[in-house]
């Protein structure tokens, strides 16, 4: 049984915060600001240039990609942290593309976070090779999976409702139709358990700053299964993914296996936090995560629903069908947002009008979502929110 004690107690935040904004960035876990201090002193500060050999700075996308596997149902060997999650998408598609090449559809829908779309467009147009993105609604996907998509590419879990794909089933589906698969899994990794190598998915991605806890604009991960692993070409054929990176050959040959999805060279200080973030995990089992994580939302949105009428659920009530957030719909949901925000409550925004909150049962408990709703209660019904300053738009929702 994980002690949930334990894993609060490793967790810096501040006082008079109630922190349901996992989900979107991971609070600290107070070792990863000594590991990054000693990696800065001991490590860059007297090996300098050495680090990359002596403190292991040129295998830690593998050895970290590795614990990130554990997470995920992953075998050693098949994931590999470096870039940002979008980066890692344009590989992850380019790659599927290539190993299905008498087809030219993309299929998503339109539950994926933008950025994924976005890359896709980006890559298709350069391909320019007459390929389509068809984003269709979620509910819509099952049913469009046929003979001429060539790769099924979608977010598990999400980002805005936390609404819940079948990575299974979506993925039996698509294979049986001859497509390969793409797993967004950033809503996914360290929140609900996820098993790439159960599923057959083909390539999975991921960030590391929410759930993982890896700090703002930690590294991304990619996963290739082992089929794939050695025939997959890689779109951005960096240095640090050829086969023999200080051979400085002029031709690329790709590295073996996942060591082909690196690009160039990785962020050793951001890696170091990771590394320490992980450490998190040691004596997790991701079942008690879910369950618990499940119960949180549910009295969460429970309570939300019995004392603010005016918000509207935005989640499936079924806790099956959700990953580890409760969504809800108000047209004035920035402002309720700011307000809570003030008041130490944190969760987030999402346009057009969808206030979130992740449940993470690391660090978060039930006292904490009784207290949250306590103050979400008074201003919905007191209409606290209703000031210029709580309408004021800020950069980042
Ligand atoms: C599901 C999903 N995919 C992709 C991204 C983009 O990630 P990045 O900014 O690291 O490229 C995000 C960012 O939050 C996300 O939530």
């Amino acid at each position: 049984m994980t002690d949930f004690k334990r894993t609060q107690s490793l967790f810096h935040l501040p006082d008079g915060v109630i922190y349901l904004d996992g989900n979107s960035l991971g609070p600290l876990p107070i070792a990863v600001a000594e590991r990054v201090q000693c990696m800065i002193r001991e490590q860059w500060g007297t090996e300098l240039i050495r680090g990359w050999n002596s403190a292991g700075w040129m295998v830690q996308p593998r050895r970290i990609g590795d614990r990130v596997a554990r997470l995920i149902g992953a075998p050693e060997g098949t994931v590999v942290i470096g870039d940002t999650l979008s980066i890692k998408v344009y590989q992850a598609l380019a790659a599927a593309i290539q190993l299905n090449p008498d087809r030219r559809v993309i299929l998503s829908d339109s539950g994926n976070f933008p950025s994924d779309l976005y890359m896709a467009d980006g890559l298709l147009r350069s391909i320019d090779r007459g390929y389509t993105l068809r984003v269709l609604d979620p509910e819509a996907v099952e049913d469009a999976i046929d003979e001429t998509v060539a790769v099924l590419m979608l977010t598990e879990v999400d980002y805005r409702t936390g609404r819940l794909h079948d990575m299974a089933a979506l993925t039996k589906k698509a294979h049986s139709a001859g497509a390969l698969t793409v797993w967004d899994l950033a809503h996914s990794a360290g929140a609900i358990p996820v098993d790439v190598t159960g599923a057959k998915a083909d390539f999975a991605v991921g960030c590391t700053y929410k759930y993982l806890n890896g700090g703002p604009g930690a590294p991304a991960f990619i996963y290739v299964a082992p089929d794939h692993a050695e025939t997959a070409r890689p779109a951005l054929s960096g240095w640090m993914g050829h086969q023999a990176p200080f051979a400085f050959d002029l031709d690329y040959r790709a590295g073996a296996g996942i060591e082909r999805m690196r690009v160039g060279t990785p962020p050793v200080i951001a890696m170091a936090a990771l590394d320490a973030a992980l450490d998190v995990w040691d004596g997790v089992d991701m079942r008690d995560i879910r369950t618990t994580s499940i119960a949180l939302a549910d009295l969460f949105i429970r309570e939300v629903e019995a004392r603010c009428p005016e918000l509207t659920l935005a989640s499936p009530r079924d806790g099956t069908k959700r990953g580890s957030q409760g969504s809800f719909r108000h047209a004035d949901g920035y402002a309720i947002m700011q307000a809570l925000i003030a008041r130490g409550v944190i969760g987030d925004f999402r346009a057009p009008d969808a206030i979130r909150f992740g449940f993470t049962p690391l660090y978060i408990g039930e006292a904490e979502v009784r207290a949250a709703v306590d103050v979400l209660a008074d201003i919905v019904i007191n209409r606290r929110w209703d000031t210029a300053e709580y309408r004021r738009k800020v950069l980042v929702t």
